[in-house]
């Protein structure tokens, strides 16, 4: 029997364009206005979605993935601003877990930042899981092709971070080695679906390094090397 595809998502064009175009036996479908392209990657079955950036959309384009494609895995791809002085810009990350810091009912009651209760699980979340065998396998990946990879909370908000303040308060609140647009979010989807998810982005910008960051030169490249080592893991998850 045909396996179940590795479903893979990312937000931007430049983030999937790579992964793309490497795909063998491609076929696009359109839901929810999503582009969903089923094909094969180093001979494996997978669908490659372009969610565009933010929550909802990642959300969104989750259920749709799981829906449709009963994938095995969710896999996010993308880049990411590094939190830290160890994070420098071209570093792989690999979430262990994701939190939506910008979901806050504090003022309401005895919650903190990130925390919320989600259908289905008992009591409040503070984090979203990410599938521990999932990220030792890329992490593995990440350590054989670039030497490094990263391991850690990744942050996930409706917002583009670039303001140090607030990467130190994500550091210190939530450990976060990252922050992100979607990661949170697909992690979400995936609890609520029991679907395993895993989160691998490659750092394009970082509040700490000096030198003047260029974020689309960087993008592409940090979206290049997801593509390389998705390639060489993907026979493997
Ligand atoms: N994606 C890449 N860099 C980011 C940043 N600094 N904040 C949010 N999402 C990002």
């Amino acid at each position: 029997m045909e396996q179940r595809p590795m479903g893979v998502i990312g937000a931007m064009k430049i983030e999937v364009d790579a992964i793309l175009s490497a795909l063998e036996e491609a076929q696009e479908k359109v839901h929810g206005n999503m582009v969903f392209t089923s094909g094969r990657l180093s001979g494996v079955p997978v669908v490659v979605a372009q969610c565009s950036p933010g929550k909802v959309n990642a959300a969104l384009c989750t259920q749709a993935l799981i829906d449709f494609y009963a994938p095995r895995l969710v896999l996010n791809i993308g880049v990411a601003g590094g939190i830290g002085e160890n994070v420098h810009i071209g570093d792989v990350v690999i979430a262990t877990a994701c939190v939506e810091y910008d979901f806050d009912t504090s003022a309401l009651d005895q919650c903190s930042a990130g925390q919320m209760s989600v259908p289905g699980q008992e009591g409040l979340l503070d984090q979203f899981p990410c599938d521990e065998a999932a990220a030792n396998i890329l992490a593995a990946a990440g350590e054989g092709l670039y030497g490094h990879a990263h391991r850690g909370v990744v942050a996930t908000g409706d917002k583009f971070v670039a303001d140090p303040q607030v990467g130190e308060w994500l550091q210190k609140e939530f450990g976060a080695l990252a922050c992100e647009m979607e990661g949170g979010a697909i992690a979400h989807a995936c609890l609520m679906n029991n679907v395993p998810c895993a989160v691998l982005r490659t750092i394009s910008d970082n509040a700490h390094d000096s030198e003047t960051v260029d974020f689309l030169t960087f993008a592409a490249s940090s979206a290049q090397k997801a593509q390389q080592l998705l390639g060489e893991v993907l026979p493997r998850l």
